[in-house]
Formats: structure tokens, sequence, C-alpha cells
């Protein structure tokens, strides 16, 4: 299916979206943001699709929700239409991996949508930014509750009361991002570690991602608790059985999704 402001590809195992406006350094526009809570959804519902990468262009992962877009609307219109809100909730209720691949500005909502991936893969050129409060507003996607759990009060305050941005090597030290690459060597990198995870028995790879996010919404006996327990359900997969057998008789899994 085409979409107007992003690519999909799909490459094996592993869907490549590229969010694509470079005259407007990829802001956000509602479109966009339509665009990709439908194929974030369609990603989720392909059993063939096991691992996803969102990137941008060289220059810009994102710049930001889209300003010239916002600065006609008054706080009614944000509300009624529950702005940022829709897509948003099919992003973030994939159940799938997937991953960020950023070069170049990730600002506002750009930063937001990159820290709703499972990790993000930083080209050096990287720039994450919350820069709202120069227009008067503060984050709206996540923004304030997300950079604050990946870099801590003091980086995330200042952050967002100065507008500064944080280069590639200071996200990594702080935690916000998982690896540098250098900025040509990024898509190959992000596809391969892509195809690495897609290569993963499926239900464990979703299990994983399900047990990590645990981590920031429950505390600490509650979720080693569900963990055992969402380990123990795996145990009765086929593809426990394959994994264990396939490592005792030295071979590779082949893995059935179930
Ligand atoms: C709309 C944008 C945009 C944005 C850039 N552009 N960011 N358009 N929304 N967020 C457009 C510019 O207007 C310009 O279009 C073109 O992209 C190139 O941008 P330049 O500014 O000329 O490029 P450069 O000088 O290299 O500066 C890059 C930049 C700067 C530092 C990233 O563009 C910038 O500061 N952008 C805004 C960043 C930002 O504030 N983001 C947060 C948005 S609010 P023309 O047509 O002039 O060539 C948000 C959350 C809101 O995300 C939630 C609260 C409700």
């Amino acid at each position: 299916m085409a979409y107007e402001t992003i690519l999909v590809e799909q490459r094996d195992a592993v869907t490549l979206v590229t969010l694509n406006r470079p005259q407007a350094l990829n802001a956000l526009n509602s479109q966009v943001l339509r665009d990709l809570g439908e194929v974030f959804a369609a990603y989720d519902a392909d059993p063939s699709q096991r691992c996803l990468v969102l990137t941008g262009s060289e220059k810009a992962f994102a710049a930001g929700a889209d300003i010239k877009e916002m600065v006609e609307k008054d706080s009614a219109d944000f509300f009624l239409e529950d702005f940022f809100s829709g897509w948003q909730s099919k992003v973030v209720a994939t159940r799938k991996p997937w991953i960020a691949a950023v070069a170049g500005f990730a600002l506002g909502g750009g930063c937001e949508l990159a820290m709703m991936a499972d990790f993000i893969l930083a080209a050096d050129t990287a720039k994450f930014g919350q820069p709202e409060i120069k227009l008067g507003v503060a984050p709206g996607m996540g923004g304030s509750q997300r950079l604050t759990r990946a870099v801590g009060k003091a980086k995330a305050m200042e952050m967002c009361l100065t507008g500064r941005m944080m280069g590639a090597e200071e996200a990594e030290s702080a935690g916000l991002v998982a690896r540098i690459v250098p900025a040509a060597d990024l898509l190959e990198d992000a596809l391969k570690t892509a195809a690495t995870i897609a290569g993963m028995p499926p239900m464990a790879a979703m299990v994983n991602k399900e047990m990590v996010n645990l981590a920031f919404e429950t505390g600490l006996a509650q979720g080693i608790l569900t963990e055992r327990r969402l380990f123990q359900i795996l145990t009765a997969t086929e593809d426990k059985k394959e994994g264990m057998e396939a490592f005792v008789a030295k071979r590779p899994g082949v893995w059935k999704g179930r």
C-alpha cells in the first residue's frame, strides 16, 4: 500500500518505514501520524513480518510535530480532536519489536516518536531535544515521561527547560540510545539488527519486549512474578522445544512461531 508521507518496504521479514517529508525535515503532520498508525497496525497483524525499522533522512529523523499545522489551532481544537492520541496508541500497542534508526534532528515529537521504539540506534550525527518550551508549549507525545525515565530527572529537566539538544555521545552515555553507529552505516546496521531479531522465535521476541516494558509499569516484586509466569508460559511453545533440542543437537533452530 502506498502512503503520502512515508515509504514502506518489506525486506524479507523486516519492514522498513522511512519518513518522507524532506521539505519539512520530516515534521509530523496529521497525515504522517495517521499513516504511521496504519503501518504499525498492519505490521503487527502480518505474520510474515517480524521486526520493523523506522527511520528518517540523513538530516532529520523528524524535527517535531508540524508547527505550521499547529499554529492556527487553539486549545479547544487540540482538546476536541484529542490531538496526538489515535495514531499513538496504535504505535505504542505494537506487540512486535521495532527499532528507531535516528540520524540528524530528533526534536520535539520526533524525539518522542523515537522514544516510543523498543530501542534507538543513533547515527553519530543524531541530535535529540525537547524544544517545545521555546514555542510556549511542552512535550505532548510522552516526551516528559519517557525522556525522564531514559536519562533521569537532571538531564530531562535541563533539556525541557532550556530546549538544548543532546548529541549522540551524550545520548548514549545517558542511556537514551542503545548504540551509536557511523552515519553512513546506520541503515545497514539497523536492518542487520532487525534481521537478527526477525530470526528469533517470534513469540519469545514478543514476550521479551513485553517483559522489559513491564519494568516501567510495575513494582519490582510484581514485575518479577509476572516475568516468571511469562517465562513459564513460553516453555509450553513448540519453539521452546525446538530451540532447546536444536541447541543440544548443535543445529540451528527452525521456528514455527507458536
Ligand atoms: C514544520 C518545520 C519544522 C516543524 C522544520 N521545519 N521543523 N516545519 N514543523 N517542526 C521546516 C522549516 O520551516 C523549513 O521550511 C524546513 O523545514 C527546513 O528547516 P530550517 O529551519 O530551514 O532548517 P535548519 O536551519 O537546518 O534548522 C533545523 C532545525 C529547525 C534546528 C531543526 O528547523 C527547527 O528548530 N525546527 C523546529 C524544531 C522544533 O521546535 N520542534 C518541536 C516542535 S513542537 P521552509 O518552508 O521555511 O523551507 C512538537 C511537540 C508539540 O514537536 C507538542 C505540544 C502540543
